[in-house]
C-alpha cells in the first residue's frame, strides 16, 4: 500500500524513475493522429524528453458519453511512450468537463459574483462545490486509476490541472450552501461568526446560517471578513477536489500523486501553504510575464516560493514555455538563450525537473499560437534546436539531483495577506502587497542574496535575517515567531502596513504597527498615505512614496527621517535593539537605490552571506566582477557545489571562477568571460578549493 511521502520523509532526490533530472512536456495526443504519435515519440527521445504529461484534457475523449469509456487511444500512447523508455505523468483527466456533463447538469456550471453563469466553450467550466461534478469526476478517476494504477510507464499522477486557474471563486447557490457549511464548521455558533465578521457594523448581524451569502456583487463595500473567509473557503474547496481525486487514485495505485500549482505573479486565489502537505511532489507551473519590468526576477521569486512549499526538498517545474505564450496582450518571443536561462533559474533554485507546455504546437484552438518544443515550423527552427541543446544540458546536470540551496535570509510571504491587505476601503488604493514583496525580493536579488520564502509562523531557526514585507494580516502566534527570532539574536526588516490586523481582520488597538510595535520600538497614531504621484523628501537626500507615518520612537533609533511635508522631523526608517537582535522598520516606499543601500547594510550587519557583492549606488561589482542582472545561485551536496551564473544582460561580463562548467564542458579558472545572455553551471569541489 502506498505511504504518503510528506516533505519531511521524502527521499533527497525527486524519484519519478528517472536517473537524472526530469526533462518533460505536456502532450495532447487527442489533437493528433497515430502517425504523428509515432513520429513524436521518436523526436521526444532525440530531445532528451523522459517524462510526458498526458490525459490532462482527455475527459471528452475517453468518456465520450456518460459512463462509456474508450481507453484504447490512451493504452496505445502510454505503450508507445513506454516502448521508448519515456515515463508518463498521467492526468486524471478531470480538468475540463465534457459538454455532455454540463448539458445534462447545467447546475454544475460556475457563476460569477453577479450570479451570471460562465458557460462551456472554454475550459474548467464547473462549480468547485458541485456534487454532480465531483461524483462524475471521481467515477472517471476510478476507472483511469484502476486501468493504469500499476502500469510501469506511469511515474506520477497529475490530478486535474491548475485547480482554480479559472474557477477559483464561484458564487452560485451550491457554492453558497458549501460556504455556509464551511463557516458553520469554522465558527460553530452564529454569534462567533457575527463577532469575527464584525456584523454589528451596517446592520449586518446574521440570525441563522441560511442568511449568509458568498460576497456577491454589492452596492457598497462588502464586509471584508466575508470576502477573506470566502477566499479561505474557496482555496479549501479546490483542495477538497484534489484530495478526493488523490484518495481515489491511491486506492488503486502506489505511484506518487500531485497537481500543478500556479506560483506566479498574478494568480493568487489559493493558499498553497495549506496545500503543500497533501502533495507527494511539489510541482509548479511558471510562465514568464513580459509585462513586468524584470520578468526573470519574478521567476526567481516564484522558484524560491516553490522551494519553500517543498520545505527545501527538490521540486518539479511542471510547465513553462519554450518561447511566447498566447494569453498576454503582447506575446513576446523569448530571445535566443532566454529559455535556457529560465530553465536554469528553476534548477538553480531547487527544481530537479523541468517540463514544458507543450510538446507539439496545436494547429487548432485558442492555444495555437502558444510556443512548444515542436513549433509549427517543425525541426527546422531555432526553438527546436535550442530545445534539443537544452535537453542535452539538462541531461548533463543529472549529477546535481537532490542537492540543496542554503539561504541565510527568510522572506515571509502570505497568500491570505494578499487577500486581506489589498481589499478596498483601505488607506490607499495605490497599495499592492505583491508589489511590496517584489520590491524587497528584488533588492535582495540584486545583492546576490539567496532567499527562502516561508509561511507566516514558520520556524526561523538558522536564518540570520527575516524580511517581512507589509504583513497587514498576521496572527499573534505568527508575529511572536518573528519577535522571538529577533529577541534571540536574529535581525528582522519589516515594512509599513504590517501587524495591523489579526486573522479576523480586526485592528489591533493602541497604535501601528500593531503586533510588531514592541519589537520595532516605534509607534504611529495614524497612517499618512501620499497623494497620487507625490513623493516625500528624506533626510538622506532620497525620497519616499505611497505611504508615510507620523512615527514616534519608543526605544528605536532613527536611521532616516522625513525631511519635508507635515511629517518633517519624524523618523522614516528606524532600527531597534530587541533582546539579542535588531529589528528595522521602513515606514514608506523607498526608491530602489536607497532600498538597496538599506537592505545591503541590514544584511551586512546581520552577517548574511551572498553570492556576489554589488555596489548598489553605482551598479558595479566590487568582488567577483559581475554586475547587476547577473544571477548567481549555489546548489550544494556534501563536498560538491554547483554554481549557476546566469547573465541576464545584453553584454558580456567577466568574473572570477574555478571549476568545471557543465554548460560548455570545459574547466574554467581565474577571470573568465560569460557572453551576453550566457550561462555557466560550474561544478566545484569544496575540499579541493
Ligand atoms: C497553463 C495550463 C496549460 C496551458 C498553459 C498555457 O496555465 O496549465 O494547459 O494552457 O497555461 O500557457
Amino acid at each position: 500500500m502506498f505511504t504518503q511521502l510528506h516533505p519531511q520523509t521524502q527521499t533527497t532526490a525527486l524519484g519519478l524513475g528517472t536517473e537524472g533530472l526530469v526533462f518533460g512536456c505536456d502532450y495532447n495526443p487527442e489533437q493528433w493522429t497515430y502517425d504523428t504519435w509515432v513520429e513524436d515519440v521518436a523526436l521526444m527521445r532525440e530531445a532528451g524528453v523522459n517524462l510526458v504529461a498526458i490525459n490532462i484534457f482527455g475527459w471528452s475523449h475517453i468518456e465520450p458519453s456518460p459512463g462509456q469509456y474508450r481507453f484504447d487511444d490512451l493504452d496505445t500512447i502510454i505503450d508507445l511512450l513506454h516502448s521508448q523508455g519515456i515515463g508518463v505523468n498521467l492526468g486524471t483527466g478531470t480538468a475540463s468537463p465534457p459538454p455532455w456533463l454540463t448539458t445534462r447538469y447545467p447546475e454544475a456550471l460556475p457563476q460569477a459574483a453577479d450570479v451570471t453563469t460562465r458557460w462551456p466553450g472554454g475550459r474548467q467550466a464547473y462549480c468547485p462545490s458541485s456534487p454532480v461534478f465531483r461524483d462524475l469526476a471521481l467515477r472517471l478517476v476510478r476507472a483511469t486509476a484502476e486501468r493504469y494504477g500499476d502500469h510501469p510507464a506511469v511515474r506520477l499522477w497529475h490530478v486535474s490541472n491548475e485547480l482554480g486557474c479559472h474557477n477559483a471563486l464561484c458564487y452560485c447557490d451550491q457554492s453558497a450552501a458549501a460556504f455556509r457549511r464551511w463557516l458553520e464548521n469554522r465558527y460553530g455558533a452564529i454569534e462567533s461568526l457575527n463577532a469575527a465578521w464584525g456584523t454589528a457594523f451596517w446592520s449586518q448581524r446574521y440570525s441563522t446560517w441560511s442568511e449568509i451569502q458568498p460576497p456577491r456583487t454589492t452596492l457598497s463595500f462588502t464586509n471584508p471578513m466575508q470576502t477573506i473567509d470566502f477566499h479561505r473557503f474557496s482555496s479549501d474547496e479546490q483542495l477538497a477536489q484534489y484530495r478526493a481525486e488523490a484518495e481515489v487514485v491511491r486506492q488503486a495505485s502506489s505511484i506518487p500523486v500531485t497537481t500543478n500549482f500556479m506560483v506566479t505573479a498574478h494568480i493568487e486565489n489559493l493558499d498553497y501553504w495549506s496545500w503543500a502537505d497533501d502533495m507527494d511532489v511539489i510541482a509548479n507551473d511558471h510562465y514568464l510575464d513580459h509585462r513586468l519590468d524584470r520578468p526573470h526576477v519574478e521567476l526567481s521569486l516564484a522558484a524560491d516560493t516553490t522551494r519553500g512549499l517543498a520545505q527545501g526538498e527538490p521540486w518539479l517545474l511542471m510547465e513553462h514555455s519554450t518561447s511566447a505564450v498566447n494569453w498576454q496582450p503582447r506575446n513576446l518571443a523569448k530571445k535566443p538563450g532566454e529559455m535556457v536561462r529560465n530553465t536554469l533559474t528553476h534548477i538553480a533554485r531547487g527544481a530537479d525537473g523541468v517540463c514544458f507546455f507543450q510538446w507539439r504546437a496545436s494547429v487548432k484552438g485558442s492555444e495555437k499560437f502558444h510556443s512548444a518544443l515542436m513549433p509549427h515550423a517543425g525541426t527546422q527552427s531555432r526553438v527546436w534546436d535550442e530545445s534539443v541543446r537544452l535537453g542535452a544540458l539538462v541531461g548533463r546536470l543529472g549529477e546535481l539531483k537532490g542537492s540543496r540551496i542554503v539561504a541565510d535570509v527568510a522572506l515571509v510571504f502570505s497568500w491570505e495577506n494578499r487577500w486581506a491587505a489589498d481589499l478596498d476601503a483601505h488607506p490607499t488604493s495605490d497599495f499592492s502587497y505583491l508589489d511590496q514583496v517584489h520590491r524587497l525580493y528584488g533588492a535582495l536579488w540584486d545583492l546576490g542574496i539567496t532567499v527562502d520564502v516561508v509561511a507566516p509562523g514558520a520556524p526561523l531557526d538558522g536564518y540570520s535575517l527575516v524580511v517581512v514585507p507589509s504583513l497587514y494580516l498576521v496572527r499573534d502566534s505568527e508575529a511572536e515567531v518573528v519577535d522571538s527570532f529577533v529577541a534571540q539574536g536574529g535581525t528582522a526588516l519589516v515594512t509599513f502596513f504590517s501587524g495591523i490586523v489579526d486573522e479576523t481582520d480586526g485592528v489591533r488597538p493602541g497604535g501601528y504597527p500593531g503586533a510588531f510595535r514592541r519589537m520595532l520600538g516605534v509607534r504611529a497614531d495614524e497612517f499618512s498615505p501620499l497623494a497620487e504621484g507625490r513623493v516625500v523628501a528624506l533626510s538622506d537626500g532620497s525620497t519616499g512614496s505611497l505611504w508615510s507615518e507620523p512615527l514616534e520612537l519608543h526605544g528605536a533609533e532613527t536611521v532616516t527621517s522625513y525631511a519635508d511635508g507635515p511629517l518633517a522631523g519624524h523618523p522614516a526608517v528606524t532600527t531597534n535593539r530587541h533582546g539579542q537582535g535588531h529589528a528595522w522598520y521602513v515606514s514608506t516606499v523607498l526608491e530602489p537605490a536607497s532600498l538597496a543601500t538599506l537592505v545591503d547594510s541590514v544584511a551586512t550587519s546581520a552577517g548574511v552571506t551572498r553570492s556576489r557583492r554589488v555596489d548598489p549606488a553605482h551598479d558595479t561589482t566590487t568582488d567577483s566582477g559581475t554586475g547587476h542582472d547577473v544571477e548567481i545561485v549555489r546548489r550544494t551536496s556534501g563536498d560538491q557545489d554547483w554554481v549557476f551564473v546566469l547573465n541576464h544582460t545584453d553584454e558580456a561580463i567577466a568574473h572570477d571562477i574555478e571549476g568545471y562548467d557543465l554548460v560548455t564542458e570545459t574547466a574554467l579558472s581565474g577571470r573568465v568571460e560569460l557572453a551576453a545572455g550566457g550561462t555557466h553551471v560550474i561544478r566545484q569541489n569544496r575540499k579541493a578549493s
